[in-house]
């Protein structure tokens, strides 16, 4: 089997390297431990003399990583204003919160071009390259004006919009047109797909473009819920709960996660069924993310004011009704937290797959699970159709779902869970890329 070349803008970071923390890092971690593999890509790390020092490499068994620092400029300009506030909000359909500097996008394509020339050195001719998510779109057109005439691979981990709302990006055909680059294009949802291949038709181009949605390690994640279930940190929480019933929501704090549409949803619950007051408890895990992007800085001020008066009109002495940290738990603890929660709310207003739906339902004890509500515009939600499922602007539609939730009995939870369960042990982490990585090699045999 040739070697997997893996490259994306966030690698996991050293002390994660055994369990990566976020969606792209963990569905990745599956698939480079079987086979022989470089993860390549930004170690996380500003540099004034970034351009100057070498790659990092740390060389593994199975696996390899090499890692470069960024420029603090490459960092503001690349990661943070053009990708984080010009792309993510147009994949995630908020055109509103785009702030546009020409500038910025050249910094981008630079960028870009220095990801693919530090990586050539590496390179096997035999190789097969496969680049992750929306940092680095342009990238393999550098590769190939480099010479680099293997399979090369693109998998985008967020959703794709429609050419109305794509055409909004001034420069788009550009981007659009150094895609074709790629032998394959994945992408997480049909949806998704048929919205590329819109954009491509559009501007005249051609690319093969997939639906090939990610999954997780289920057995993995489960063993790991059971195991720190009883953890000291679990009962820690789950005491402070003081035999309360709980709902928990865990993302990065970000826009596209439907946060405060979620929080207003479970205050609605409080006022139509005040039979859960001092019954019921919301814990919202949300650690900060991008704070160096505006939108960010204004969300997190807005959550923060909600979660205050939302707790403030609810709350009494005894009883907080929403529990918030903007402080990561451990994988493992969160895994165990899900296994003992009443509720995984998951409610994105956009989101290209949603890893906390799967990790919630394989985290579950089959005799006794928990209930998911999941965002009818998650990726997951084709997937997870059993979930309750909402719209995540709906504030009643979301007390009501939390209420049905709430008053499920066990044979009811036993059956949506055992569909969900079937469904995340079907399409893993390691069949995702297996789909993949096979629909490359035939684009290219
Ligand atoms: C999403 C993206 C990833 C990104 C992750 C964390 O899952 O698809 O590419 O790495 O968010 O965001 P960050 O900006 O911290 O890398």
């Amino acid at each position: 089997m040739e070697r997997l070349i893996v490259v994306s803008n966030r690698t996991p970071a050293q002390g994660e390297r055994t369990q990566p923390a976020g969606g792209l890092t963990v569905g990745l971690h599956e698939v480079v431990q079987t086979r022989e593999s470089l993860w390549f890509g930004w170690s996380g790390n500003q540099a004034e003399d970034a351009d100057a020092k070498p790659v990092q490499v740390e060389s593994g068994e199975t696996v390899s990583y090499a890692t470069f620092d960024l420029t603090p400029e490459q960092y503001e300009r690349f990661y943070l204003n053009f990708s984080n506030g010009v792309l993510w909000p147009l994949c995630h359909y908020r055109t509103d919160l785009i702030r546009y500097w020409r500038a910025d996008a050249e910094a981008y394509y630079a960028v870009n071009e220095r990801f693919a020339d530090r990586l050539l050195p590496y390179l096997r001719s035999d190789d097969t390259i496969w680049i992750h998510d929306y940092h680095l779109f342009p990238m393999g057109k550098r590769l190939r004006s480099r010479g680099v005439k293997g399979r090369i691979g693109f998998f985008l981990h967020i959703p794709f919009p429609p050419w109305s709302v794509a055409r909004v990006l001034p420069g788009v055909d550009r981007l659009l047109e150094s895609m074709t680059a790629y032998d394959r294009i994945g992408v997480q949802t049909h949806e998704d797909a048929e919205n590329l291949r819109g954009c491509f038709a559009a501007c005249g181009l051609e690319a093969v473009v997939e639906a090939c949605p990610i999954g997780i390690e289920p057995e993995s994640f489960r063993q790991t819920a059971i195991s720190s279930a009883a953890s000291d940190e679990v009962r820690k929480t789950l005491r402070s709960f003081d035999g309360h019933r709980f709902i928990i929501g865990v993302d990065r704090l970000d826009y596209s996660k439907g946060i405060p549409e979620r929080l207003r949803g479970f205050a609605r619950l409080l006022e139509r069924y005040p039979q859960y007051c001092e019954q019921v408890t919301f814990l919202q895990v949300t650690p900060v993310s991008r704070a160096g992007v505006e939108s960010y800085r204004a969300l997190k001020q807005q959550i923060d004011e909600l979660v205050g008066s939302i707790n403030g009109a609810h709350g009494t002495a005894a009883w907080t009704p929403v529990r918030y940290t903007t402080h990561g738990l451990a994988r493992e603890d969160l895994a165990g937290l899900y296994r003992h929660a009443d509720i995984g709310l998951v409610t994105p207003r956009r989101d290209g797959m949603n890893l906390v739906a799967k990790e919630f339902i394989a985290a579950q004890d089959e005799n006794d699970p928990g209930v998911l509500i999941l965002s009818r515009l998650a990726g997951a939600a084709p997937d997870l159709v059993k979930a309750l499922q909402v719209n995540p602007l709906d504030t009643d539609g979301i007390a009501d779902a939390l209420h049905t939730g709430l008053s499920m009995d066990r044979k009811a939870r036993h059956e949506a869970w055992s569909v969900m369960y079937g469904e995340v042990t079907r399409n893993t982490a390691g069949s995702w890329a297996k789909q993949f990585l096979d629909s490359l090699e035939m684009a290219t045999t």
